[in-house]
């Protein structure tokens, strides 16, 4: 498949889409069933590269991973598992950061886990600090070998109490994995509670763990000795729906999105609502839609669940250079996720970055020299350009601008794209975007 697309813009997205699963809850799922001794279901599974990602992970942990595309449905057997070495994990990760959350699971079922070098989106440092400090809580050994991290539990991992310091998604789901089946209990201050950790906690809960979640980010799990398989349908991908919500914005257009849910975007439906845009939620999904008029400018921060996702930000900066006025946008999650916003300028954008935390309040980043405010003025009509995607929500992000601006732009690294959005070619297709 061409890794590149031409994109002549203009033309308002019109029609229906459907987005299944989230592919920031299926992949963990997926690694959940290593926990369990009997097979696992897992549905609404999407056709994206992450997925395939996993699956090799979990075949190359002796895993059998049946995948049926058209129903999405995914059968995972881990009754028999082997060791695999960090060259070969390395090898079928690619860039995912996933390998490092086998690692309790596998700890747990064989004594022993290896992280390879990780990669994950170019959006700031992205350690793994806060996983290596959790897994060694628990009693993991970690010894540094030439090709990665190689981890052992010589005796046993014991429940812990932790505090994270800020509350990171992969942190609380790497407890999570590992304390299930920890022995005795496990207490976790400052948890991240986002809808994909929830959906986690109860699939866990259907394969024997026992977790309680309190209102305060504090969660506390009782370790059990033995746990099965689950059978479970994951949750619409928020992020996915988010990004098309955009493009209908800026596009001026009118999408409806079947498996929408309303409970999972509700921060993201006010904003929406604030900039202009209107919505129907419906039994089956939302419709998304530019009423016509102008798009208001706002002032918003990204921040963890229940505030407005790092990953909505991007496709809505490309919506917010259409509105009129100054809109102030201040990225609270990761240092550096506004590089994507130079195409834009060079598409006829005006956005200005700032160090400082122009946001209500000041975040992590405010004295150590990213530029992580941005000032977006419009409404700037946007031309064609030839651009090359810099990571997975960016690169959405250039081809809602490619599709929003006058011209035909050449959008190329897009392969990137699919480790996220199922299908988005034939989505553009059949909203009516003219791409080849
Ligand atoms: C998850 O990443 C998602 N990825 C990201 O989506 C998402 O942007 C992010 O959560 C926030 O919602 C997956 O679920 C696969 P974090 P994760 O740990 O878990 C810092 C996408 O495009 N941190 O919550 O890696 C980190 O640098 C992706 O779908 C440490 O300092 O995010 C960041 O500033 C991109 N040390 C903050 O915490 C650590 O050990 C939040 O990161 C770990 C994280």
């Amino acid at each position: 498949m061409s890794d590149s697309i031409r994109v002549t813009g203009g033309i308002g997205l019109r029609g229906e889409i459907t987005v299944r699963g989230a592919k920031n809850f299926v992949s963990k799922a997926m690694v959940a069933a290593l926990l369990g001794s009997t097979p696992s279901t897992l549905r609404n599974v999407p056709e994206i590269r992450d997925v395939k990602v996993v699956s090799s992970l979990l075949e190359l942990h002796g895993a059998g991973v049946d995948y049926d595309h058209p129903s999405g449905t995914i059968d995972i057997d881990t009754s028999t598992l082997v060791s695999a070495d960090a060259a070969h994990i390395a090898e079928h990760a690619g860039s995912s950061r996933i390998p490092i959350l086998l690692c309790g699971p596998l700890l747990h079922r064989l004594g022993e886990a290896v992280i390879p070098d990780l990669g994950g989106c170019r959006i700031g440092d992205r350690p793994i600090d806060f996983h290596l400090e959790i897994l060694q809580k628990f009693g993991a050994s970690v010894a540094q070998g030439a090709d990665g991290l190689h981890l052992t539990a010589p005796n046993g991992l014991h429940g812990i109490k932790h505090t994270l310091s800020y509350p990171s998604v992969g942190a609380t789901e790497q407890l999570l994995l590992t304390a299930v089946m920890a022995e005795g209990i496990t207490q976790l201050e400052n948890a991240a509670v986002e809808p994909e950790i929830k959906d986690l906690i109860d699939t866990l809960q259907k394969m024997g763990a026992i977790i309680s979640v309190d209102t305060d980010r504090s969660i506390t799990i009782e370790g059990v000795t033995r746990m099965h398989g689950y059978d479970h349908t994951a949750l619409t991908d928020r992020i996915e729906v988010g990004s098309w919500a955009c493009a209908a914005l800026a596009t001026r257009g009118d999408v409806l999105i079947h498996g929408a849910q309303q409970r999972t975007m509700g921060t993201f439906l006010n904003v929406f609502r604030k900039v202009g845009g209107e919505f129907d939620v419906r039994q089956d999904g939302i419709r998304f839609y530019h009423p016509g008029g102008d798009l208001r400018s706002i002032a918003l921060q990204t921040d963890v669940h229940p505030g407005f996702m790092t990953d909505w930000q991007q496709p809505l900066v490309v919506a917010l250079t259409q509105a009129k006025g100054l809109s102030i946008v201040h990225e609270t999650v990761y240092e550096q996720r506004f590089g994507f916003t130079n195409a834009l300028n060079a598409m006829g954008a005006h956005v200005q970055l700032f160090r400082e935390c122009l946001g209500d309040r000041a975040c992590r980043f405010g004295q150590r020299n990213f530029k992580h405010s941005a000032v977006i003025s419009g409404p700037t009509p946007l031309h064609a350009a030839n651009i090359e995607v810099p990571d997975l929500r960016g690169g959405f992000s250039h081809l809602i601008a490619a599709l929003a601006a006058s011209g035909t732009s050449n959008v190329s690294g897009i392969g990137i794209i699919d480790r996220g959005y199922e299908n988005f070619r034939d989505k553009l297709t059949a909203l009516g975007a003219n791409v080849e």
